[in-house]
């Protein structure tokens, strides 16, 4: 079976929230959607965390990323970047890159701002990055999913996002792209994963 990992950070539930959605287009597409998130850093360079967190998703490890058939990475921007909790995890997976554990998997990326023109695309693109140089095969969102060319809040090409603005729920567009994501996901996952490409 294939096993699609999404991994987030989200610090008030708003990108926990697109995760989920992204889950059910992932098994919509017929494969396992697998939720892990990254704890938060701590600016108190002695603080500790309990292992597993009293409550939502596990916290990932580098297994979680060996391991998957794919890959959804998602977190809030923050100043037009991705937050520190996740780039933190990332920049301890240098292991994962030496072996080429995750070269040859597909993977993409989401977010949520509370502005509509908070950075979206720039964090979204940014967050690709570290994904190429592990030799991740990028999935986005193509025009064809009609929700991208019709929506008014969150939505790009380069994977799902959300505007939360001042209390804003999913918009139906955001809620199918995100499906429409993790349908594709899976599916390419499959697909590369039956073709041996990796
Ligand atoms: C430190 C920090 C920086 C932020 N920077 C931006 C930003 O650049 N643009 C924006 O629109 N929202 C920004 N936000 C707001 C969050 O992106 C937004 O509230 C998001 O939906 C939160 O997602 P979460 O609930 O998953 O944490 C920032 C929030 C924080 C805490």
């Amino acid at each position: 079976m294939t096993e699609i990992l999404i991994l987030y950070y989200s610090r008030w539930g708003a990108t926990a929230e697109m995760a989920n959605l992204i889950a059910r287009g992932v098994e919509e597409g017929g494969a396992i959607a697998k939720i892990r998130r990254v704890p938060e850093v701590s600016p108190v360079c002695e603080a500790t965390e309990d292992a597993i967190p009293a409550s939502g998703p596990p916290y990932a490890t580098l297994d979680d990323l060996r391991n998957c058939d794919g890959l959804a990475l998602g977190s809030p921007t923050h100043f037009g970047n991705m937050a520190a909790p996740l780039k933190y995890f990332l920049d301890n997976t240098s292991a994962l890159w030496f072996s080429g554990a995750l070269s040859g998997k597909p993977a993409g990326v989401f977010t949520s701002t509370s502005s509509m023109h908070g950075g979206q695309e720039a964090t979204l693109i940014t967050m690709l990055l570290p994904l190429l140089h592990h030799g991740m095969i990028l999935v986005g969102i193509p025009s064809t999913e009609t929700a991208l060319l019709e929506t008014t809040s969150g939505g790009t090409p380069y994977g799902p996002s959300r505007h939360t603005g001042k209390d804003k729920t999913v918009s139906d567009e955001e809620r199918q792209l995100c499906r429409a994501f993790g349908i594709r996901l899976a599916r390419t996952a499959a697909a590369l994963k039956q073709a041996g490409v990796r």
